[in-house]
């Protein structure tokens, strides 16, 4: 019997896509799946072992020492960032579980990252406010692997709702949910071409927006005064969206989402051909929309269809694309949580791909 459970779930966004690093609005919901911390004992190192991930080096509580290579450099770099918040350097030796595909867009990074913070923290019985803890694994994806992330992913972990989206201001960290129609269902289609942010152009466009930024208007050059209009349209089309979810108008939604699609594709440059054309499939299907997911260069879609269609639109789109794709549906679900022993629940079930 492990001494407690923490679980931390992965994201999808609904709208709202690199916006997050400039302060803008975001609308994530967490999901179902997710990563499972199992601690077995408290130790003098962190022990962190995964038949999903394989074996790791341990390393010190307190996150001091040689880097360790791998995906544990997301567990050192979190016991890093809170040794600096005053975590007691207590060692723990864990089992980790996944049913949370990687590479796909939907935070598997920050939800390995949130997962073990919780553990760390609760092992060491220190308490942190939950967007406390995400801005410090925030910092620790930053520290462990160099991809300067906005709050989107941690925070959508930690402040998941059943059933619901969080409307995130990122300059202030405001938020709040917003209901998602029981007649909507949220359809993931992976392109079945992985990417990773360490390699993509994810930094790239984080400078080039930066400097558009800081550029006078009657200066800017067309490649900033594209990035500056992705950032602008999509901020409004978040209010739009969370507006029309509230008045349950899912084709004023989707139109919204196909909208943001758009703007990613030609103004923010972040779509590939792969993602394009699971996008004109979904909407020659028709779903309410569909705009790639997470930050592009590769990885999934994300499509609002009809509750009633799901299954067989997934299907569908997964039998007329030209690669292999995989497609689920996904539910918004509670965000990132620890069971004590008593109420310890299972590791999670193999993933659910279709
Ligand atoms: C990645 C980053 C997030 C966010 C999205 C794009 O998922 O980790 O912080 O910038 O891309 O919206």
């Amino acid at each position: 019997m492990p001494l407690l459970t923490a679980w931390a779930p992965g994201r999808v966004n609904l709208i709202g896509e690199h916006t997050d690093y400039s302060g803008g609005l975001v609308l994530p919901a967490a999901i179902q799946l997710g990563i499972a911390v199992r601690v077995e004992a408290v130790a003098e190192l962190v022990t962190l072992s995964s038949d999903t991930f394989g074996d790791s080096e341990p390393f010190a509580p307190n996150g001091d020492g040689p880097a360790v290579s791998g995906w544990a450099r997301f567990g050192q770099a979190v016991a890093r960032e809170l040794d600096q918040l005053g975590r007691p350097p207590v060692g723990l030796t864990a089992t980790i579980a996944s049913n949370l595909p990687a590479g796909v867009g939907l935070s598997s990074s920050a939800a390995l990252e949130v997962a073990i913070a919780l553990a760390l923290c609760a092992i060491a019985e220190f308490e942190l406010e939950p967007l406390e803890l995400a801005q410090a694994c925030r910092r620790a994806e930053l520290r462990a692997v160099g991809v300067p992330g906005g709050i989107l992913d941690q925070a959508a972990c930690v402040l998941g709702e059943k059933n619901a989206a969080i409307l995130i201001d990122c300059s202030t960290l405001a938020y709040r949910s917003v209901a998602v129609p029981a007649a909507a269902a949220l359809l993931v289609v992976d392109s079945g071409v992985a990417r990773s942010h360490e390699h993509s152009g994810y930094a790239d466009r984080r400078n080039e927006l930066e400097h558009a930024m800081s550029t006078d208007l009657a200066d800017l050059d067309p490649l900033s005064q594209r990035r500056l209009r992705h950032i602008k349209t999509e901020n409004e089309r978040v209010v739009r969206f969370a507006d029309a979810l509230a008045s349950n108008d899912l084709q004023a939604a989707g139109r919204l989402m196909s909208a943001s699609h758009a703007s990613l594709r030609d103004d923010y440059e972040v779509s590939t051909p792969e993602l394009d054309e699971l996008v004109t499939l979904a909407e020659q299907a028709g779903v309410y929309g569909a705009r790639l997911l997470g930050g592009g260069f590769g990885g999934a879609i994300l499509a609002l269809v009809n509750a009633s269609a799901a299954a067989e639109t997934g299907a569908a789109l997964v039998r007329a694309y030209r690669g292999t794709a995989r497609a689920i549906t996904v539910r918004p679900s509670g965000g990132a949580r620890v069971d004590s022993a008593a109420s310890n629940r299972k590791a999670p079930s193999p993933a659910p791909f279709e």
